[in-house]
């Protein structure tokens, strides 16, 4: 099975996590499996970049992207060459390290 390890965040993980995954789940999924609240709020239809994630290593090894999800990542924050939503972001056989955002659209700088 694969590993997830989620860097830590400052208020949604401190500490930050190693999860075991399995092959073909989400990233998303792996998160709100393990009560880490990742946001979702399109409720995971590709529509609202705030499950945005950045794959610090593994990154060839997700599944899952297409052209909707390129589309809809142009609006989140923080847009780096390693960025995923996290919904859409399917794990295969290697493991992965996964930075969560410090901020997504439903975030504002004041609430840091
Ligand atoms: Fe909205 Fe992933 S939950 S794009």
């Amino acid at each position: 099975m694969p590993i997830v390890l989620f860097l830590p965040h400052k208020i949604i993980l401190p500490t930050g996590a190693k999860l075991q995954a399995n092959k073909g789940e989400t990233i998303l999924n792996v998160a709100l499996r393990n009560n880490i609240k990742l946001e979702h709020a399109c409720e995971q239809s590709c529509a609202c970049s705030t499950c945005h994630c950045i794959i610090r290593k593994g990154f060839a090894s997700v599944l899952g992207w297409s052209e909707k999800e390129e589309d809809i990542l142009d609006k989140a924050w923080g847009l780096e060459s390693e960025s995923r939503l996290s919904c859409q972001a399917i794990i295969g056989d290697v493991d992965i390290e996964v930075e969560i955002p410090l901020y997504n659209l439903n975030y504002t700088t004041e609430k840091y």
